[in-house]
């Protein structure tokens, strides 16, 4: 059977997308300067056939930061080196959304400005969360987080206005939409969690406290590109970096009513499963997702296949799957999902820094 349905086009809030296969944010740690260049035009160049790509999560401000070659978007520099990727994409008729990213307490002290203790919603490291540092010796690797020291309530506001000016600068840059990343444990579901917000303001507590910060970031971000413009990625239930929530699903619910409510173009839902771990969503969880947040467009991803994908459009639960790996290995997907075409393996090894192997070198399919 053909895929008939990822090639059927889609609107997510004001784009006309030609096909339902996403490409998601992914790491590469290949800016060792910050700043995005020709590297990485070439490479998200190649993967302009996406139905949209979502950019590598990008910093929006040095204390942001917990992984050393990672790039930003709080100076001219970074927007010049993002326009340039951007006007890549545009060239070969793609579009691209660019994912805003605070790791929160999911860095160390090594990577902050001026070797800073990394901020929280608490004062509470995550068991196992690991940064990604330049050690003395100029290799870099692993490090367990540091212990973060937790906001104060009357830094919130500026903590706000770095996201806000880091979508004002994606604006700037040509980005067509921008992602919030409120999954994979890092600061917004540090938030959002029973288990990392032990707060005793307005943002922490209730479940509507804890889902605050992450709507006001919403909120923010909406006022400079439009909610059709924005989308967000959760990743309810998972727990990397010592996260645990006792109210996973509620937090779920409660957020995507309030992202309907706002008409964002998009929920982009994250498999808790994707790096391993038990834990599952169930068809229940997801149709009751799709039910409470029924205007915008459901982006799923995490081991999702053209099957997998053709499926749960059929069952209604998603209207696109984003693809992690299998674009990183693939600069083609589309077309090698269209031909039903095997598809290149992707080598762990490479993943992560190094140069243009493993990252610009992936063949595309034979004419
Ligand atoms: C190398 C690598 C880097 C990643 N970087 C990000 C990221 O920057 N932001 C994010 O939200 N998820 C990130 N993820 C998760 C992916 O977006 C995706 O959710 C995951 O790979 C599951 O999809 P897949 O099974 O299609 O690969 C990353 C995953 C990998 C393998």
């Amino acid at each position: 059977m053909a895929h008939s349905k990822l090639f059927t086009p889609l609107k997510v809030g004001a784009l006309d997308l030609p096909n339902r296969i996403i490409m998601a944010p992914l790491t590469r740690s290949r800016t060792p300067d910050t700043i995005p260049g020709e590297m990485q035009q070439t490479y998200y160049g190649q993967r302009a056939s996406a139905g949209l790509i979502i950019s590598e999560a990008t910093n929006i401000s040095p204390t942001a930061v917990g992984y050393v070659y990672t790039p930003g978007m709080w100076n001219d520099e970074q927007e010049a080196g993002w326009k340039g990727v951007v006007e890549a994409v545009h060239a070969k008729g793609g579009h691209i959304a660019m994912q805003l990213w605070h790791v929160g307490r999911v860095s160390h002290e090594m990577v902050q400005p001026n070797g800073q203790q990394p901020v929280a919603p608490s004062a509470l490291r995550g068991e196992g969360a690991q940064a990604f540092v330049e050690f003395e010796d100029g290799t870099a690797g692993r490090h367990d987080a540091s212990t973060p020291r937790a906001l104060e309530t009357d830094e919130i506001p500026g903590l706000i206005e770095e996201y806000r000016q880091a979508a004002e600068r994606a604006k700037r840059a040509g980005f067509d939409m921008v992602e919030v990343h409120a999954a994979n444990a890092y600061l917004l579901q540090q938030f959002m969690a029973t288990g990392s917000n032990q707060r005793t303001d307005q943002y922490g507590g209730s479940l509507e406290n804890r889902a605050r910060l992450p709507l006001e970031v919403v909120d923010a971000v909406v006022d400079v590109f439009g909610a059709d413009r924005v989308g967000i990625r959760i990743s309810p239930f998972i727990e990397i970096f010592g996260l645990k929530d006792d109210e996973a699903e509620e937090m779920a619910f409660y957020l995507a009513e309030q992202l309907d409510k706002r008409g964002l173009a998009y929920l982009h839902i994250n498999e808790p499963d994707w790096a391993g771990g038990d834990i599952k969503l169930t068809d229940d969880f997801r149709q009751a997702m799709r039910q409470r947040f029924s205007k915008g467009a459901v982006i799923y991803c995490g081991h999702y296949t053209a099957e997998r994908t053709e499926q749960a459009i059929e069952q209604g639960y998603a209207d696109a799957a984003a693809f992690g790996r299998p674009f990183i290995a693939n600069p083609d997907l589309p077309e090698r999902f269209r031909l039903k075409a095997a598809l290149n393996e992707p080598n762990p090894d490479t993943f992560y820094g190094g140069g243009a192997e493993g990252y610009i070198d992936y063949p595309f399919l034979e004419k």
